[in-house]
Order: structure tokens, then C-alpha cells, then sequence
């Protein structure tokens, strides 16, 4: 039988999750903080696409601004060196959150995680012989590294996906076997963006003991998730603050390690990273550390607000954060998991883990009717819109992961690339109506630190609207990727 709605309380949750010690600290932020959401009758469960601000983030920054006056900081004015002064009060904070030793850290500003990735990819000095490994479950902006590699003659190898939790192959037989001696490097999520699994941090080890420099992206993982890097030393971290606590968007951060930084030869010169450049001699002489890579004008006038919004975390905890999320993502996978139409078949296929184990809170699925035919995901999302339930469809810019859980194969993607060009011309949604009744992409629910009960319970709701209904036959379009 159809699960009644009424069954999703708050008391059978807190049955369920007695430890779970996060909800009042977190419920009240919530509250006081964000009750634009409620008031606007918001679900918003697409933490992983971006965080949420509480309202006294934005409101003491721009108290901040007004009685404060900035310059730029490639200046030695007063107003000039007291943005300074701020930007290295914000560097400070950054490493201090993820409890980086600044002797064996620093810390570069950029516009976002992409950026930092990018930085990376650009100088990192790939040559021939040297080798480029990354897991398939990366973001896009992980995965376009391998451009830069493939430019510079280097092998690009991908660490193929258990395809039901999305996880964990032996690692060693990919990274071994290849000259140690040359630049090679390793790439990874700490936590997917698609599946929310994540990977187990000793690859990073691994990695370096067979002669790796190594990327952990932690754009996902640290919103929800503690990162000490005191424990664990990748040699490159790239974040985005609007992930973590909403605001200000525009500002990330590549987390590097002093000595593979040093390792990186950047491919031009802009404003701000240089210490003399001349045209008579056409000679230039790059900044050291961290200024030789943040280009032109940093967002002086924001970066104040990543302080504040790391005090925040910082008194919220992310430990606590962590135990709330995965109390709620326990529930809500469990509850998923026993959404049945009547005659027994699953609604919910899911990919990636199934419980609470090594994951975080994005959890990709599909929908399926009574046949096992599956709800096209562009409708679930527009139907989700309809109650303002935000959540994501599509593959959610990491294909690996999307190729892995949808069993879409390298001939299935040669052949539709094939079928889907006509004079030269690609076309995506061709693209996708070849792959047939595989669905390309899946929705994507993600949770965050001011999620609450009622989000999931009305999510619930939602989802059981879809029992015992029959998947329209309606052509898949592309997925937003
Ligand atoms: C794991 C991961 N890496 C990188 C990015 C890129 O972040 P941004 O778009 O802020 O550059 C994202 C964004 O969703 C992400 O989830």
C-alpha cells in the first residue's frame, strides 16, 4: 500500500535519530535566519549547487562596508593597505578553519572552485612521459584539466566507478607503474557532486607515495563536512565560499600546499602577480607564493565576508553540521528506499550509496513506475517547481559519475555523438533522444546545514505523488550539463 503521508513526523525522525544533536542549534539558526524560505513557501534542497546565507551574514557585511573605506590593495595608501590588511586577515581565516599549518600552507583567492582548478591544470608542469590520473566521479572543471595535459603530451588515465556505490576501485594498479620521477598528478572529489559519496581520503597517501601531486576538490564536501588539514595533506584544494555558507558569491579559493605550489609555472603575467616585468628587455619577474597567481584585482571589498562567514561555521561547528545533515539524509534515504506502487516495485531507483555510509547529502536518483519504466527527470524537476521545491536534474556537470550510474557506455556515446551531428552541426537534444529509454541524467535532492524536517517531509510528499502513476512517453531532452 501507499505510504500514507501522515507517517513522516518529526517524532518517528527523532525515534529514529536520537543522537542526533545538531537540530536545535541548527533548527533556531534556521529559524531566525533564513525565514525568507518559509515565509516564500521555499524547499530548497540544492545545497550542492549553493549554500544558502543566513540574513545576519549580509546584513554585518554591509555594515562592514559602510563604515569602512577600501582601496585597492595594489596600493600603499591607507585605505590602500587596510584592504590588505583584511585580505590577510581573510587568508589567515581560511587557513586556520581548515586548520592548515601556514608554514606548509597558503592560501590563493579566486573567482570560484573552477578557477582554482583551472590555476592548477594551466601551470601544473605536465610534459611528456608524465601522467595525469583522476577518478571518473570529478566535476567538469576537474575533468577539463585533462586538456592541458593532453596539450602537453601526457597520459590521461581515468579510474573507472563500481557502478553501485559509485566508489572505491583499488586505486594502486591505475597509479603505479609510472615514473615517479616526472610531474604527475591525481585528481579527486573528497566528497561526489553527483552521488555525494565519498571517497576515501588515504588515496591522497597512496597517491604521494607512488609520486603524485594531488587535487582533493572539497567544493562539496566542505559545506557539511570537516576538513583538517592537518590530518590529511593534498597538495591542492579548491573551494567555493557560496557553497558553504551562501554568501558572497564570486569568491573562492585554491588551498595550496607550499611545495607543490612551487612546483606550478604559471603560462602568463597579469596585474598584481608580478614583481617587475619590462618591455625594453621583455623579462618579467613573477610575485612570490600566492600573490603570483591571483590576477588583477582581488574582490577586496567581499573577502571581509569570508571571514565572517568562516566565524560562523566555525561556531556552528561542522562536525554538528555533519551529524544534523546525515541524520536527515539517513531518514530521507531510508524513506525513499520504501516508497512501493502497489504491486511492490520500487519508485525510487538510487544512485550511489544507499545509506549513510561514507556519503554525504546529495543523493541522485530516478524516479520509476509500477513497469520499472523510468519518469523522465526533466518532468520530476518541472513538477517539483510547481510545489517551489529546488532541486537539480541532469547530470549535474560530472559525467563520469552520470556514465557510471546510467550504464551509458564510450559506444553509446560515440554512436550518438554520430547519430546527433548532421552537417557538421551537433545537437544535444538528438544527442540524448538516441540513448533511448536510458534515462541521461537523474534529480538530484541536496541537504544542507539549515535543512529541517519539514523540507524532507514535503519532499516525501512530493515523491509519493508519483506512485502508482505511469511514466509518460515523452522524448528525454538534454540534461543541463
Ligand atoms: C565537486 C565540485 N567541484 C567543483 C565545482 C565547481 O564549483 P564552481 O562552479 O563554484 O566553480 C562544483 C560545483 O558544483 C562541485 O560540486
Amino acid at each position: 500500500m501507499n505510504k500514507p503521508t501522515t507517517t513522516y513526523t518529526f517524532a518517528d525522525f527523532r525515534a529514529r535519530y536520537p543522537d542526533c544533536d545538531g537540530f536545535q542549534v541548527l533548527n533556531e539558526l534556521r529559524q531566525q535566519e533564513y525565514r525568507r524560505l518559509d515565509q516564500q513557501g521555499h524547499v530548497y534542497l540544492d545545497y550542492t549547487g549553493g549554500g544558502l546565507y543566513p540574513d545576519k551574514l549580509v546584513r554585518e557585511h554591509s555594515e562592514f562596508l559602510r563604515k569602512t573605506v577600501l582601496g585597492n590593495p595594489h596600493s600603499q595608501n591607507p585605505t590602500s593597505l587596510a584592504s590588505t590588511h583584511l585580505m590577510q586577515q581573510a587568508r589567515q581565516d581560511v587557513l586556520r578553519y581548515f586548520r592548515a599549518d601556514p608554514q606548509d600552507y597558503t592560501v590563493i583567492f579566486t573567482a570560484n572552485a573552477s578557477a582554482a582548478l583551472k590555476l592548477v591544470g594551466e601551470s601544473y608542469p605536465f610534459q611528456p612521459g608524465s601522467h595525469f590520473c583522476l577518478l571518473a566521479d570529478n566535476h567538469n572543471s576537474v575533468q577539463g584539466i585533462r586538456e592541458f595535459a593532453r596539450h602537453k603530451g601526457t597520459r590521461i588515465t581515468y579510474v573507472p566507478l563500481d557502478p553501485h556505490r559509485l566508489c572505491c576501485p583499488d586505486l594502486r594498479p591505475y597509479l603505479e607503474h609510472w615514473d615517479a620521477d616526472k610531474p604527475n598528478l591525481f585528481a579527486m572529489p573528497a566528497q561526489s557532486n553527483f552521488s555525494g559519496v565519498q571517497h576515501p581520503l588515504t588515496a591522497i597517501e597512496l597517491a604521494h607515495e607512488l609520486g603524485y601531486d594531488v587535487i582533493l576538490d572539497a567544493a562539496a564536501f566542505v559545506p557539511t563536512n570537516r576538513l583538517d588539514l592537518r590530518v590529511i595533506k593534498p597538495d591542492f584544494v579548491p573551494i567555493s565560499f557560496y557553497k558553504m555558507f551562501g554568501y558572497p558569491t564570486g569568491v573562492g579559493a585554491l588551498i595550496a600546499r607550499r611545495s607543490a605550489l612551487a612546483k606550478l609555472v604559471r603560462p602568463w603575467f597579469g596585474g598584481g602577480t608580478v614583481q617587475l616585468v619590462s618591455t625594453r628587455a621583455d623579462l618579467h619577474i613573477l610575485a612570490d607564493d600566492y600573490e603570483a597567481f591571483e590576477d588583477g584585482t582581488p574582490n577586496y571589498l567581499l573577502l571581509p565576508a569570508i571571514s565572517m562567514g568562516l566565524r560562523l561555521m566555525e561556531s556552528l561547528d561542522a562536525d554538528r553540521i555533519h551529524r544534523w545533515v546525515m541524520a536527515l539524509t539517513g531518514y530521507l534515504l531510508e524513506e525513499m528506499q520504501a516508497l512501493k506502487h502497489d504491486n511492490g516495485a520500487p519508485l525510487v531507483r538510487i544512485y550511489g550509496p544507499t545509506d549513510t555510509s561514507a556519503r554525504g547529502g546529495s543523493i541522485a536518483f530516478n524516479l520509476m513506475d509500477p513497469r520499472g519504466e523510468f519518469f523522465p527527470y526533466q518532468l520530476v524537476e518541472k513538477e517539483a517547481n510547481t510545489r517551489n521545491i529546488s532541486i537539480r536534474a541532469g547530470c549535474f556537470c560530472n559525467p563520469g559519475a552520470g556514465e557510471f550510474s546510467l550504464d551509458i557506455s564510450a559506444e553509446d556515446v560515440r554512436r550518438c555523438v554520430k547519430a546527433a551531428t548532421v552537417d557538421g552541426q551537433f545537437d544535444v537534444n538528438r544527442y540524448h533522444e538516441c540513448l533511448g529509454s536510458k534515462p541521461s541524467g537523474a534529480v538530484r535532492a541536496s541537504l544542507g546545514m539549515v535543512t529541517n524536517f519539514e523540507d524532507i517531509a514535503y519532499f516525501l510528499n512530493f515523491l509519493a505523488t508519483y506512485l502508482n502513476r505511469f511514466a509518460p512517453n515523452i522524448a528525454a531532452k538534454a540534461p543541463t550539463c
